[in-house]
């Protein structure tokens, strides 16, 4: 009998793509989401868009009932449900802390009950907030904090000296800086998941992801996934519009890749306990990536806008050193970035296409032209 997984908020941009990567593995998968409208209400996603073979069951993860059910049967689960807007989290804080953290505590508290072979959670990059620098003497800077920038100063952040640091590779040791309600939530999950699994005979791993990209994210949410931001705004002939000037840089993982990750942390005996940090390995800059998908999309005349301003709260740079999955897990990031974005561009391009089929039916229907 094949090994039951459920993940929750799998009808979200990460586990479609894993539901898909773990029915190829032989597990069956059952999903439970309350696809909140933020997400969902664009169409572009949806419990419609997981494999047919994926057993759904709608529920909200802060209720315990539905939980109880959905862990029916269950051996392993993967926890994605949860609110992603950095930005939104620092307003909607009581929606943030709600879903986040009192839906782990719910989940953990079902899993008390009925336990599992093991509980995977989605943590991320966010909890380093900046991430390590290189200081101009050679050293190593952990706790750098960004300070308000005077016109003309650079926007790296200074060393001692007052010259800008040079970002390194972040490893999983790095102390986090919880500078938002979300990265503070993200947290609390991976403390929760790490705590309590150990303490009922569960095996806990935390995966801290980076960017994730590649099709199906949702192009109506605005608080989440810059590359599908700067692709809803490409495709309507918008420049993309990027704070700072552009050179803050980054790590850009494809879904695919990142369910490679999620699929290793679920079965592998060795990572029980864990935490992993989940990128390409590849650093970018904003502007650069910006750049690359207006090429993508065939608009390469688009050029972004840059604020010149920082947002409150945002990181200059953090970029990911993926050495321990690799090393132990066997992790290894497969897709290539100009690929994966010719992938998204195409991508793009079909919901528009699917829109305007839509949109043409419904006049043909109105003209009484359709049966
Ligand atoms: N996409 C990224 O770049 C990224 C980066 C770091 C961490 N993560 C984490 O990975 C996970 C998945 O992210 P994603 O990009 O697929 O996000 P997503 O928004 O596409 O998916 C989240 C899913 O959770 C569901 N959900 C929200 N609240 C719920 C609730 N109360 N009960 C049940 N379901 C609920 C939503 O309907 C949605 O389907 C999240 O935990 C996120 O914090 C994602």
């Amino acid at each position: 009998m094949p090994e039951f997984v459920l993940i929750t908020g799998g009808a979200g941009f990460i586990g479609r793509h894993l539901s898909a990567e773990l029915l190829r593995r032989g597990y069956r998968v059952r999903v439970l989401d309350s696809l909140i409208e933020q997400v969902h209400g664009g169409g572009t996603s949806g419990a419609g868009m997981l494999p047919p073979e994926v057993e759904f069951q709608a529920g909200d993860v802060r209720d315990g009932a539905a939980v109880a059910r959905a862990l029916r049967g269950i051996d392993r689960v993967v926890h994605l449900a949860a609110e992603v807007g950095v930005g939104q989290s620092m307003y909607a804080v009581e929606r943030y802390v709600s879903v986040n953290d009192c839906g782990t505590a719910v989940l953990f508290q079902q899993l008390i009950e009925a336990p599992v072979r093991r509980v995977v959670v989605a943590s991320s990059m966010s909890i380093y907030g900046e991430g390590l620098y290189r200081t101009s003497d050679g050293g190593t800077a952990e706790e750098v904090v960004r300070r308000p920038r005077r016109p003309g100063e650079p926007w790296d952040p200074l060393d001692a000296q007052g010259q800008p640091m040079r970002p390194i590779p972040t490893p999983e040791s790095k102390r986090p800086a919880l500078a938002s309600v979300y990265a503070l939530t993200k947290y609390t999950q991976e403390r929760l998941t790490l705590t309590l699994a150990p303490a009922y005979g569960m095996e806990g791993v935390a995966l801290r992801l980076w960017n994730a990209y590649g099709p199906g994210q949702a192009l109506s949410n605005p608080y989440t996934g810059v590359l599908a931001i700067f692709a809803a705004r490409l495709h309507n002939g918008q420049p993309p519009m990027i704070f700072e000037d552009g050179e803050q840089r980054r790590d850009f993982v494809h879904v695919e890749d990142v369910a490679q990750a999620f699929a290793l942390a679920l079965e592998h005996p060795a990572a029980a306990g864990q935490v992993y940090n989940v990128g390409s390995g590849q650093d970018r800059t904003v502007r650069e990536v910006a750049r690359l998908l207006a090429r993508a999309m065939g608009r390469e005349g688009i050029e972004p806008e840059l604020a010149g301003q920082a947002r409150l709260g945002d990181i200059r740079h953090c970029i990911a050193d993926i050495g321990k999955i690799q090393r132990e897990l066997g992790y290894a990031p497969r897709r290539d970035f100009v690929e994966g974005l010719a992938e998204l561009a195409a991508w793009v391009a079909e919901q528009q296409a699917v829109d305007r089929v839509a949109e043409a039916r419904r006049e043909l229907e109105a003209r009484g032209l359709v049966a």
